[in-house]
C-alpha cells in the first residue's frame, strides 16, 4: 500500500460513521484528524499549529517571499465520503514529502493547509477556516449561528478569530481535488484542470401557513406549508433544468405540527442555488426572491426569507492552469479543462491569491456520500500532478 493510500485509510477510520465519514467543525472527531494531520506535519519537520480558526497549518519556512500554499479540508457532509477534502490534504503532505525526500530547497517558503469547517455542516454556512484565514471573519453573522458557543467548548475563543489572518504570508494557492461530477470518468480523462468556481447562494425559507384538521378543512381554504415548500422545490427545479450550469437544491426541510391528521402549519426548508456565471448568478438571486413570494401569496402563506451563504463566482488563475496542465503533461496524463460546481476552499483563496486547482475523477460522478470513490491509481497520478507543478512553482 503506498503511503496515500495508506494516509487516505487512517483519516477514514478517524469520525468513521456507518460506513461513511462524519466530522464537523470543533468536535472531536475532527480535531482528532487534526491531530493525526500535526503529527504528520511534525514528521516532516514542518512548524505545525491549529490556528485561532481551528485551520491546520504547517509551515516549511525556506527560500524567500511568499509562501506557496497546498491543501484542503478534513471536515466533511454527515456520512460523507473519504476523499472529497481528505484527499487534498494527503496529495499535499506527499508533496512535500517528496521534495524533503529528494533534498530539493525551495526557493519560497511551502505551507500545508487543512481549512476547517470548509464543508458548512455545523453552521450551515461554509469555508469558515479559509474566510477567517484571508481576513474575510462576517462576525456578526457567525454569532448568531452559534459559532461562539461551538468554539468555547471546544477551548478556542471567537473573539480572536480575526487571529487567523495570514493571507499577507501567502502568494498562491493550490488544492487537490475529486472532481465530484461525472465528466472525467465519463470521458475517459485523467485530471481535470479547473478554470473557474460556480457562485453559491444559500437562504433559508419559513413558510408560515396555519396548522389544522386535515378531514374538516376545505381543501381550498387550507394554508398548507409543505404544499408551498413542495411548490417550491419544483420550480427550483424546473429553473435550473433549463439554465445553462444552474444548480438548485432543497437538502433540509422540517414541518410543524407533523401529525398525519395535521395540516402543516410551518414549514422550514434551506435552498442552495448555483450558477457559473456572474450574470447568470445575479438572475438565480432573484428567481428566488420572486418565486417564494409568489407561491406565497397563492398558498396564503407568510414568508420569512434569509440568505445564509453568497459566495460570487470565481474565476481560477490561467497561469496556474498552464502550470498545472504542463505537469499533466510531464506525467502522461490526458487532461481538460473545466469548471467547478462544487465550492471550494479555493473560491475564497482565488479573490486574494492566484489559486488553481486540479481534479481527478470521481466513480460514477458520485459524492456527499459514504460509496464515494477514486482507484488509488488515479489519486496517485493526481498527486504526482500536484507534486510536479509544485516543484516547478518553487525552483
Ligand atoms: C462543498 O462540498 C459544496 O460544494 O457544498
Ligand atoms: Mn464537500
Ligand atoms: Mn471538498
Amino acid at each position: 500500500m503506498s503511503s496515500l493510500e495508506a494516509d487516505l485509510e487512517e483519516l477514514a477510520g478517524i469520525g468513521a460513521d456507518d460506513g461513511g465519514v462524519s466530522r464537523f467543525a470543533w468536535t472531536p472527531e475532527l480535531q482528532a484528524a487534526n491531530e493525526w494531520l500535526l503529527a504528520r506535519l511534525d514528521e516532516l519537520g514542518l512548524e505545525a499549529e491549529v490556528d485561532p480558526a481551528g485551520n491546520v497549518v504547517g509551515r516549511w519556512q525556506t527560500g524567500e517571499g511568499k509562501a506557496l500554499l497546498l491543501g484542503s479540508h478534513l471536515d466533511t457532509v454527515p456520512r460523507g465520503g473519504r476523499y472529497d477534502g481528505a484527499l487534498g490534504v494527503c496529495a499535499a503532505l506527499e508533496a512535500v514529502r517528496s521534495l524533503r525526500y529528494d533534498g530539493v530547497e525551495p526557493n519560497r517558503p511551502v505551507w500545508l493547509v487543512s481549512f476547517n469547517d470548509e464543508e458548512g455542516t455545523r453552521f450551515r454556512t461554509g469555508m469558515l477556516g479559509s474566510r477567517a484565514f484571508a481576513g474575510e471573519c462576517e462576525l456578526a453573522d457567525w454569532e448568531t449561528r452559534g459559532v461562539p458557543e461551538a468554539m468555547r467548548e471546544a477551548g478556542f475563543e471567537f473573539k480572536r478569530l480575526g487571529d487567523a489572518s495570514r493571507l499577507g504570508e501567502v502568494g498562491a494557492y493550490l488544492e487537490l481535488h475529486i472532481e465530484q461530477g461525472p465528466r472525467l470518468e465519463r470521458e475517459g480523462i485523467d485530471l481535470g484542470i479547473v478554470t473557474g468556481i460556480v457562485g453559491l447562494l444559500g437562504f433559508r425559507v419559513r413558510f408560515l401557513g396555519e396548522a389544522n384538521h386535515a378531514g374538516t378543512t376545505p381543501m381550498e381554504l387550507r394554508r398548507d406549508a409543505l404544499a408551498g415548500a413542495s411548490r417550491a422545490v419544483l420550480a427550483l427545479r424546473d429553473e435550473a433544468r433549463a439554465r445553462e450550469g444552474m444548480t438548485a437544491n432543497v437538502g433540509l426541510i422540517r414541518i410543524e405540527a407533523g401529525g398525519f391528521n395535521v395540516i402543516p402549519g410551518e414549514a422550514e426548508f434551506t435552498i442552495d442555488v448555483r450558477s457559473p456565471t456572474a450574470e447568470g448568478f445575479s438572475r438565480v438571486e432573484g428567481f428566488v426572491h420572486e418565486t417564494l413570494t409568489n407561491i406565497a401569496a397563492e398558498e396564503g402563506l407568510d414568508l420569512d426569507l434569509a440568505q445564509t451563504q453568497r459566495l460570487d463566482p470565481v474565476p481560477l488563475d490561467p497561469s496556474l492552469q498552464d502550470t498545472l496542465e504542463r505537469a499533466a503533461a510531464a506525467e502522461g496524463a490526458s487532461s481538460i479543462r473545466l469548471p467547478s460546481g462544487a465550492g471550494h476552499d479555493a473560491m475564497v483563496l482565488g479573490r486574494h491569491v492566484p489559486a488553481g486547482m486540479l481534479f481527478v475523477p470521481s466513480r460514477g460522478g458520485v459524492s456527499h456520500n459514504p460509496s464515494e470513490f477514486t482507484p488509488p491509481e488515479q489519486c496517485e497520478l493526481g498527486t504526482r500532478v500536484l507534486a510536479r507543478a509544485v516543484r516547478d512553482l518553487v525552483s
